[in-house]
């Protein structure tokens, strides 16, 4: 169960539902996925090793550290357990730690996945991430996600804590809240030319900052420790975020076309396109006041 510490200054977004411990207690949460909440799912992931995976030496495998299997959905569990092995090989892991590591894997995601399914049953599912992310993190810079290069496409995003210590999240504001606070108070010329992952990145940048070493914004935030074995969705484009601390997870990720969303207009590029012009008519409108 997460500890919650909930900032007043912020819109309380958080939705705890310990009944769903499998597939047959789940239903779809998409409208609340897509509705910028962080739905966790406390008694969802069962049977996880947390000893083993707290335990796993990634200083002695740097390569563990973001391990993403590049496996497709439905392989069937031998070929699978074939090509995870091959990939352990292939980063030097020794044989005892890749059979425990497949092991645990592929139990775990023998029961998330489904669950996962229909949790976002409303979506078609298109290419898959699953990136078991074993690397110590401290102390990010907040952020809502951008890309280097726009992405058209939605994904569902799940995660799991397989470590025996809290995940510490600090989150802030939703990506809603930051367009409402920053309408008009962008000179639009300097939004002119850009392009909507651009303004996108410049909504996130004005709020909190470039890089990891500007994480000293003052924004409010409220606070989760996500605990072991804890599972949670957030769309984090849509819901600004930062991993205070943590040492071992897992995330499984999606892309969905963006026609298949329950809303499409809640797509990252569309809020920064309408942002765009909401900051500039805001602007008009001031002008013919004046
Ligand atoms: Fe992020």
């Amino acid at each position: 169960m997460p500890k919650l510490f909930v900032n007043p200054n912020l819109p309380d977004y958080f939705l705890s539902v310990p009944e769903v411990t499998s597939v047959a207690s789940a239903r779809s949460y998409v409208e609340e996925y897509e509705s910028a909440k962080v739905v966790v799912f406390p008694g969802l992931a069962k049977g996880i090793d947390h000893e083993f995976w707290a335990a796993l030496d990634t200083d002695r495998y740097p390569e563990l550290k973001k391990f993403s299997p590049i496996l497709q959905p439905g392989v069937e569990p031998n070929e699978e357990r074939h090509q995870l092995e091959k990939a352990l090989a292939v980063r030097a892991v020794d044989k005892l730690t890749a059979n425990a590591l497949v092991e645990q894997f592929q139990r775990l995601m023998a029961h998330l996945i489904p669950a996962y399914r229909a949790i976002f049953a409303d979506y078609a599912f298109d290419r898959w991430k699953i990136m078991l992310r074993l690397n110590t993190i401290m102390a990010e810079n907040m952020h809502v996600d951008t890309y280097k290069k726009e992405n058209e496409q939605h994904f569902a995003r799940m995660f799991v804590n397989l470590d025996t210590q809290p995940r510490i999240w600090h989150t802030s504001w939703r990506i809603g809240d930051m367009v409402e606070r920053a309408i008009g108070t962008i000179p639009p010329e300097q939004l002119d030319g850009l392009s909507r992952g651009q303004v996108w990145s410049r909504l996130n940048a004005n709020f909190f900052g470039q890089n990891s070493r500007e994480w000293w914004d003052e924004q409010p935030r409220h606070i989760a420790f996500f605990a072991p074995g804890d599972v949670w969705i957030v769309d984090s484009r849509q819901v600004a975020h930062q991993i205070f601390y943590g040492r071992r997870a897992l995330s499984i990720d999606f892309s969905v076309p963006k026609q298949l969303m329950k809303d499409p207009s809640l797509h990252y590029l569309e809020i920064a396109e309408r942002f765009r012009a909401d900051n500039s008519a805001a602007h008009d409108a001031t002008r013919e006041l004046a």
